[in-house]
This record gives C-alpha cells, structure tokens and sequence, in this order.
C-alpha cells in the first residue's frame, strides 16, 4: 500500500520547483504609489500615523517618482493638500489648484513614462471635510456631482491619465464620462472607486489629507461594511456609466468582496490597501514585532491572489525594492 496515495509536498520541495507551480505573482508594475501634495516648493512634512509616507510639494515629489519608474512602478495616484479651503470645494477645479500644477509639471518631466491619476474628490478640499456639498447638514448628491466632474476636466485638462472619483456620489461617473467628452477629452479614462466601505481604516490618511469630517461621518455615501451583494450592484452601475477601472476599498478586510467583484466583471480590478492597514503593519514592524518585509509582500500578494490586477498602496516603493532585492 502506498500511503498516502497523494503527496502535495512533492511541489513544495525546493525553492525551484515553488518557484515552477507558483500561481501568483507580485511585480513592481502592479503597484500604484499614492502622493499627499502641498502648494509652494521644497516642502516635505512627515505624516506621524505613516511612516515614510509625508506631505510634499512636487518638487521633493519628482525625486521620489523618479525612485519609483527606475524600480517599475508604473503609476502614481495625486491627492492635494491645498492651503485654501471652503464649503464647495472650489479649490478643487481650478485651473492653478495643488493637484492640477503638480500633474503638469510631473507629465513635463516624465511625459508618458508614468501614468498620473488624480482622486477625484471633494473632501480634500471642503472646510467640513465631506466629499460633497453640504446643505442643511446633508451631503447632497446632484450638485456634488456637478463639482466633482468640474473638479475632472481640470485634472484632464492638466494631462491626467486618470480621473479617479472617491467620493460614491450616485451617478458621478457617468456626468464625468459626460463632461471629459464635452470638453474633448475622450482619451481620459476614469477608475471609479466604485467599492468604497465608510472603513475606520481611513484614520491615517485623514491626517495626511487633512480631511477629517467636522460632524457626522461619511456613512450616507460610502458603502455599509456588512454588505457584499451591495458591491456587486455598485461594481454594475459603474461599468454601465462607463468606468474604465473599477476599486474596491479597503483591501484587507474586505478580500472576499474583491474576489465576488472579480467574478462579475472583466474589467481591470484594483485594491486600495489604505492607510490603517499600512499603519498597522508600520506599527508592528516597527516594535519588532513582525518582519516588515515578508508581511507586507505575504499581504500584497494575497490582495493578487484574491483577484486584483493592480493595488494601490503606500508599501509600494519598499516593496518594489525588496521584489528586486530580497533581504536588502
Ligand atoms: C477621500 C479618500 C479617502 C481615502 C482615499 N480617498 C478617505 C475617506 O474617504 O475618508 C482613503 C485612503 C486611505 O485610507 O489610504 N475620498
Ligand atoms: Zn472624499
């Protein structure tokens, strides 16, 4: 009798034979490096809920994207941190706003090396710190609309790859679509966040986008984290209005979301690792408590293998680096 019949660690053998039957893999590519950028020059704050992450202006931003293209990465996502800000959110679509100047200047030196997508929000830039204009304490979905797809043509018109909506408005993507193809930017596409859970996971970014809301919460926009079918719902309406990418948001908690929405669509899928998921890693490492390196690519790869074709995360540039140089 030969027992047992089935012998699964004949391919687990030898770093060789891992290697032949390995079914995912993570390379520098599937990474989208996320920026927090300031208004002026030579400004670099350090962002204390996220190690190595700070708050720049594109200047010190240009070195670090340099960094990331020579490691492979491909894409970097923009959020601006601007010095103004009022209840609409104007200085989300002007034409000299943080984020519009730092993509012209990073597409005049880059050109097309890198792909610059620009989060498409309003929270950023509203005093209350919603992602959309507030009437009588509620955040109101059709005139949100109209600003963010304000907000998108002037990122499009400042050479935006990407116009990258976050704020689960209903009907934002289609208005976008509308408004691109008004102004004659056809070839502009959109990742839409279309699964966005109101997540406690957001906590560091808020401090790095200094976005924090001042009352209420953002739970009559973003999605209830005990739903799943919901997200298969949200996944559908944004194709249909024409979404040319599709987000699921946070990752690590929400992994079986990922894979459903893989299973629905074939568009391409991204992940949002996001900051308390970073932090939290970060956090740990930094006690000594876990090894960094391994965690964090053990993460990202499982974040691939539950369906993701690309993941934004602030791991990014380490991770790039430790996929090129293992134990660097
Ligand atoms: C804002 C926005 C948020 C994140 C990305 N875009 C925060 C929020 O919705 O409060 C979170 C990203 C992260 O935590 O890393 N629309
Ligand atoms: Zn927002």
């Amino acid at each position: 009798m030969n027992f047992p019949a089935l012998r699964l660690r004949r391919l687990r053998k030898n770093p060789a034979i891992r290697e032949m039957v390995a079914e995912t893999h993570l390379k520098p590519a599937d990474f989208i490096y996320p920026f927090f950028l300031l208004d002026g020059r030579n400004k670099r704050e350090a962002i204390v809920s996220m190690p190595g992450i700070y708050q720049q202006s594109v200047d010190n931003a240009l070195i670090e994207i340099d960094q990331a293209l020579k490691l492979g990465i491909k894409a970097i996502m923009l959020f601006g941190v601007p010095e103004e800000k009022d209840p609409q959110g104007s200085s989300a679509y002007l034409q000299n706003g943080v984020v519009q100047n730092a993509v012209q200047e990073i597409k005049k030196t880059f050109g097309t090396d890198v792909v610059v997508m620009a989060d498409t929000c309003l929270c950023e830039y509203t005093s209350h710190g919603h992602c959309g204009i507030v009437m009588d304490g509620h955040v109101v979905n059709d005139p949100s609309v109209e600003a963010l797809a304000r907000a998108a043509v002037s990122q499009a018109e400042a050479g935006a790859d990407f116009v990258c909506p976050s704020d689960m408005m209903d009907g934002r993507i289609q208005t976008i679509r509308w408004a691109l193809d008004d102004a004659g930017f056809q070839d502009t596409a959109i990742m839409a966040y279309a699964v966005k859970y109101a997540s406690s996971l957001y906590a560091p970014f808020r401090d790095a986008a200094e976005s924090t809301p001042a009352f209420g919460d953002r739970r009559s926009y973003q999605m209830d984290f005990r739903n799943w079918r919901e997200a298969i719902r949200e996944a559908e309406q944004d194709l249909m209005e024409g979404a040319d990418m599709l987000m699921v948001k946070p990752a690590l908690a929400y992994l079986d979301v990922l894979h459903r929405v893989r299973e629905e669509t074939d568009l391409p899928l991204v992940a949002y690792n996001v900051s308390g998921e970073y932090s939290m890693v970060k956090a740990a490492a930094q006690n000594g408590w876990i090894d960094e390196q391994k965690v964090v690519l053990e993460c990202l790869t499982g974040i691939k293998r539950a369906g993701a074709d690309l993941i934004v995360t602030y791991h990014a540039l380490e991770a790039a680096r430790w996929l090129k140089q293992p134990n660097a």
